[in-house]
């Protein structure tokens, strides 16, 4: 193996309320990885990859499949709907790419979505805006000690034993035997693979502030999307996680409801949305946008402990004369400057902006920080001391090829 001067293994999270672009960086910094592993969530994310010609969105399945020889491991941190798993891997093999035993691990201990869990959501997750895919009630059960776990799933004399009865039963058995060759103790697989020194991706989905303990609750999601979850999403002892790269986007977005203090309208936001294409990956549905906002960033700098951060989609940013960075909020007549999950505050609080001159050059084919236009640099270097993380990655567009690596020594 050649000499390896950087982390071993990278968590790699969202800083926001999802939608960073996770999934382009996990797959740019794939290549020189042999596992990456998902440690939350379900088949609410959406994680979109883009090389040359080719566009996929993976839901469960880790960013890593564009690469052949990587394993990829669905993690007991996950609620996983075998239905959606199935069909992804379908989806794949459509595109050429072959998921089997041999590249993908499924754990045991992750939790099933079944379909009353969807038809709840459904029901009662309008409040919120959820993806409706049954994410809530299916963590629900797994605290209520209620939950399916994947094992029982596809041992029959288990699963018919609880839901033999039920309508479903002969059709999710079916599942449950073409998912079981997946199916190992992926805790073990893991830490064999940092024993051996491999080089892991840890691949969270959602973001900071989608977290359910230090996201906008009760907008958030029902899993840990922070760098903690990659240790009990994974069973891997927290020592072990030798760097964490946030996934940052250069202007703020969000699906569903919740506060999102910089949030905008008018032209500028239709330009965003448009030059952006802030429509979700999994539900379609148009994403709000906003202004750069330091408070969150700081935020998830520390709850994460980032060490570098990943800056996605600058391009979208290029012809916007003016670009605006929130600095403070102002709360009833008093200046906040940092960010809380209190939503009687924060559903009442007024971004305070700093502005900064735009560019006008096209970014999208430039491969190195110092081929940036002045104000483009302008504006990483103010973010870089307002958060006070260093940028490792810039990214000026959704392909792997149009990345910039900033600082290598936080990357492998
Ligand atoms: P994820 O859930 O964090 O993986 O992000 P999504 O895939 O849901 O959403 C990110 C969207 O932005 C996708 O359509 C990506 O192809 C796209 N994207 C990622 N990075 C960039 C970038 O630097 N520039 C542009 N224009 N698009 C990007
Ligand atoms: P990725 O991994 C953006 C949002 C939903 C809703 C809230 C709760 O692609 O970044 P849920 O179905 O999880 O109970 O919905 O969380 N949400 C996401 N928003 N990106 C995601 O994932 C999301 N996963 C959930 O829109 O507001
Ligand atoms: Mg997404």
């Amino acid at each position: 193996m050649a000499k390896q001067y950087g982390p071993s293994n990278i968590a790699v999270i969202g800083m926001e309320w999802g939608d960073e672009g996770k999934g382009k960086i996990i797959d740019f910094l794939a290549e020189k990885a042999d596992v990456v592993a998902r440690f939350n969530g379900g088949n609410n994310a959406g994680h979109t990859i883009e090389v040359g010609n080719s566009k996929i969105v993976v839901h469960l399945v880790p960013s890593s499949v564009m690469h052949k020889g990587k394993l990829g491991v669905i993690g007991n941190g996950l609620v996983v709907d075998p239905k959606v798993l199935l069909g992804e891997i379908k989806n794949l093999e459509k595109n050429r790419i072959k998921i089997t035993p041999e590249n993908l691990a499924v754990s045991e201990n992750a939790h099933v979505i079944l379909p009353h869990h969807i038809e709840e959501d459904k029901k009662a997750g309008g409040k919120i805006g959820t993806t409706a895919r049954g994410i809530g009630p299916a963590y629900t059960d797994k605290a209520a000690r209620i939950g399916l776990k994947i094992y029982e799933f596809v041992d029959d004399s288990l699963f018919r034993k609880r839901f033999g009865n039920e309508e479903f039963y002969q059709e999710y058995k079916e599942y449950a035997d073409a998912i079981m060759p997946y199916v190992s103790d992926t805790a073990t697989i893991m830490n064999g693979a940092l024993s051996k020194n491999q080089r892991i991706l840890f691949e969270g989905a959602q973001g900071t502030l989608l977290d359910l303990d230090f996201g906008t609750y009760p907008y958030v999601t029902s899993s840990t999307a922070t760098a903690g979850g990659a240790c009990t999403g994974l069973g891997i002892p927290p020592k072990k996680v030798q760097s964490v790269l946030g996934v940052c986007k250069a202007y703020k977005t969000r699906v569903g409801m919740g506060p999102f203090p910089t949030e905008i309208t008018g032209n500028t936001a239709e330009k965003l949305q448009k030059v952006g294409k802030e429509f979700g990956a999994t539900t379609g549905r148009q994403r709000r946008v906003g202004w750069f906002d330091t408070l969150i960033g700081r935020y998830a700098a520390m709850v994460n402990g980032a060490d570098s951060i990943a800056l996605t989609k600058l391009d979208v940013l290029t012809a916007v004369e003016k670009l605006r960075i929130c600095v403070a909020y102002r709360y009833k007549g008093s200046i906040i400057k940092n960010f809380t999950t209190n939503m009687k505050i924060l559903q009442n609080c007024q971004p305070v902006y700093e502005e900064l001159d735009g560019w006008w050059d096209d970014i999208t084919k430039i491969k190195s920080y110092e081929q940036l236009p002045n104000n483009a640099k302008k504006y990483l270097r103010r973010i870089e001391e307002l958060l006070k993380v260093p940028i490792s990655i810039i990214s000026v567009g959704p392909k792997r090829d149009q990345t910039i690596v900033a600082r290598q020594e936080f990357l492998f």
